[in-house]
Parts: structure tokens; sequence; C-alpha cells
């Protein structure tokens, strides 16, 4: 067999399948092992902390395996939260980073003791209120690296989104593409900074951490150390700064031909801003990280089972038994998942689009080349680890896969299948 990842190669998958059942997630924890240490090897010489990003990947046996590599988490919700105190994480491992959310998360947050990113100004200002000096909150900037990009200083080619595959850049509007941009509605734009400021002052806030995360968007060694830089300007600011969180988004290759930041090269710039952001100040902080589909996205697929085979036109198609209720990507941000027929690796190549089973256009892949299809075959959907599950649904009332994770040459179910029963419990019948 070839073509495979790791231990998914060891296995035979075809069993797997047939213990679990298809759709099935399949997660590899040798390679989240390799992620997570190369990681920590290229930010080695600084002094970090890995909050792993709960919503790539939402399981508790995912969340339970980072906890023993090392990591903490990053949660949006506060269920998120107390998914993490189920498994021990102490509220010091815990970091809060919702999105527009009502007050009263912040507060339960507060509550529950963990670290609490602000990205907007109505809530700093009624954290302020409420809080004052009493408990340490961290700031979330936007730093409109847009203008960056206008003026020329960036070019928008560098930047990558890890959704969206170099063909279709060109059909993305610079409004998708730029989260880092001061229309996104993540952050508090660097252009109301003087507004933070008099906040701060008003309410005495402590403000021991700055945050900066890109959404989506992956950027280039050279943006990112644009970023960098204006991140420890500001920072340099707060005299409680403990932390500066540089957020997720690093990007992994869904394509061969991707072009993904090297990790190891941004480990040394940050390490250079970093030394002299340090002596700058006097003091040493600690430099945080988010990731979740740089540790889930390569050590996850999807495995689908081959049911319909069809030719409309001069399109051959591959139904599926999965789709996007399963798998968004794809249909969402027109993301590229490598496609494989695990079960003819020596097949003809042909091409096929390989579609979803939904009521709707759900496409998996275009014009791909697969070893011939049969019936019944078994197609393998690469790098699902990371907003794969996370992200499914119930549409066209169907169940969720079953999750599993290879570890120790183990295949181990870490989330049963979904049954007719859990699609309809929480409805009510009513009497008419
Ligand atoms: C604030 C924050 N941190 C971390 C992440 C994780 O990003 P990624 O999975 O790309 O590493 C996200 C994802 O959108 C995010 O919004």
């Amino acid at each position: 067999m070839k073509n495979y990842q790791y231990n998914l190669q060891k296995l035979d998958l075809h069993d797997v399948c047939a213990k679990f059942g298809t759709p099935l997630y399949v997660y590899d924890a040798d390679i989240i092992k390799k992620q997570f240490k190369n990681f920590t090897k290229a930010f080695g010489e600084i002094d970090h902390k890995i909050m792993f990003a709960v919503k790539s990947c939402t399981n508790l046996s995912i969340m339970k395996y980072m906890q023993t590599l090392g990591a903490g988490i990053d949660t949006v919700s506060i269920p998120e939260i107390k998914m993490g105190f189920n498994l021990g994480f102490k509220p010091e491992k815990i970091v809060f980073t919702p999105n527009v959310v009502e007050f009263c998360e912040i507060s339960d947050a507060v509550e529950l003791g963990v670290h609490i990113n602000i990205e907007n100004l109505q809530t700093l200002e009624a954290f302020g209120k409420k809080f004052k000096d009493s408990y340490p909150v961290c700031i979330r900037l936007n730093p409109n690296m847009l203008s960056e990009i206008e003026s020329g200083k960036a070019d928008i080619d560098s930047l990558n989104f890890a959704s969206i595959n170099k063909e279709h850049y060109d059909e993305v509007s610079k409004e998708n593409v730029v989260a880092w941009h001061n229309q996104s509605k993540f952050g508090i734009s660097l252009t109301q900074f003087d507004k933070i400021l008099k906040l701060v002052k008003k309410y005495n806030i402590r403000i021991n951490g700055v945050h900066l995360h890109s959404s989506h968007v992956i950027l280039s060694e050279e943006v990112f150390e644009k970023g960098i830089k204006t991140v420890f300007e500001i920072a340099k600011l707060f005299d409680h700064l403990e932390y500066v969180n540089f957020g997720g988004g690093i990007m992994v290759k869904h394509h061969p031909d991707d072009k993904v930041v090297k990790i190891d090269k941004i480990g040394e710039i940050l390490k250079k801003e970093y030394d002299k952001f340090c002596i700058s100040i006097g003091k040493k902080i600690k430099i945080w990280f988010e990731p979740g589909r740089y540790l889930l996205s390569e050590s996850g697929c999807l495995l689908a089972k081959a049911v319909v085979l069809k030719t409309n036109g001069f399109i051959n198609f591959v139904g599926t038994n999965t789709g996007f209720n399963h798998l968004l990507r794809p249909m969402m941000y027109d993301a590229y998942h490598q496609i494989i027929n695990i079960t003819n690796p020596d097949g003809k190549l042909e091409k096929y689009n390989i579609v979803g089973n939904l009521c709707e256009i759900d496409n998996i892949g275009t014009h791909r080349m697969l070893n011939k299809v049969r019936q019944n075959d078994i197609i393998m959907i690469k790098n699902a680890g990371a907003y794969g599950f996370s992200m499914s649904s119930n549409y066209n009332t169907r169940p969720k896969p079953a999750e599993v994770l290879i570890i120790n040459g183990k295949a181990r179910l870490i989330r049963k299948r979904e049954n007719f029963d859990d699609l309809i419990h929480n409805q009510i019948e009513l009497d008419f």
C-alpha cells in the first residue's frame, strides 16, 4: 500500500472500516506527536507555551492526548472550557479567546479563573467597569496588514490562506483572504489604540498579555515578521505584560505544491525579535501559541465508501457515503484535500469528480486522478484532522461519523457513530 500517512499505513484501514464502519474519521497519534515536537523544536529557544486550539478538533481524547504532550488549550466557548476542566486542565493552562460574545460569557470565564482575551472596545470597557485591576486580561489586536498590502510593502500573493489553494486565489476577494486587515471583525484595530489606552487608564485595567491571531490567514515569513514587530512595539507599552500570544494559523501543506511558511524560519525570526524585546523592557516574557491545524490537520483523514459510480456528460462521478455535512472545508472554503483510493492502489489512474451524498452541489474534489474506483472501494480524504469533524452537522438528517484514534498501533474508538435516536432526541413532537 502506498501514499498513506505514518501508522495509517501500518494498519489495514479496511479492517478499521470493517470494525467501525464508514464514513470514519481516523487520527494518528504519532503524527500529532511529530507535529507537536516540530513546533516545540522551532520555538525551543523561546520560553513558550502551546495552547491547542480545541475548536479545530473538539474531542475529549484528542484534548487529553494534547495534555500528555504538555499543551494547554485555547477555547472559544464556556463548554470548551468546561471540557478542559473535566479533563483536569488547570485554569492557568486554559485561554478563552471568544469572538463577539455577550459580556456574561466573559464574566463566567473570570469566575472560572482562566486567561481571557478581549477583542473589542465595548467588552474592554465593560470589563474595566466590572473588574478594574482585580483580574489581568489580554487584548487581541488587529494589526491592519491590509495597508501593508495596499502600499505594496507586502504582496497579496505572499499571503497564504490555509483553506484556499493557489488556483482559487483569483476568485477570492481580498476581504475574504486578508483576515488581518482593518475591515475584519477580529481583534481591536490598531487605529483605535488610543482608545485602548484611555480605557486602560480610566479603569486601571491590568493588561498582562497582547494577542495577535490572523484568523485563518497564514502569513508569509515577511508579513509574519512585520506582525511580530508591530505587536512587540505595542506590547512594550503595558507595564504588567507577562506574555505575547501569536495565536494559531500556521499552515500545513494540503496540496503537494502548496507553499507554506517554514516553521523553523519563523522560530528564528521570532527568537531574534523576542530577545531584542526582552532586553528593551528589561524582563523575560512568555510567548504563547494557539495552533490547531498545524497539530491536527495531517494526522487525520476521513474514510468514506464509494457507493455510486456514474457518468454525466463527460464527468465520471464517485458518489461517496459522506458529504459536506461531515467535511465542510471543500464546499465552504474551496479547500483542497488530497483524495486517494486505498482499496485499489495499483489501479489505472482515471479522472473523477468525488462527490458527497447531500442534496446540494456537494463536491469533495473535482478533476482528480484516482486509481480506478470500484463500488465499495474505500476513499481516503486526507488532511481532515483539523476543522473536519468539529465543523460537521446533521444536514439532511444524517448521523455524524465515528472517530478513531490510532495509538500504540491500535485503532481505538474515541467517538461513537450517531444513530437515529441521536438525530431526533432534542426534537419535540407537538400534539395537534
Ligand atoms: C484566536 C484563534 N486562535 C487559534 C486558532 C487556531 O488556528 P489554526 O487552527 O489555524 O492554527 C484560531 C482559528 O481560527 C483562532 O481564531
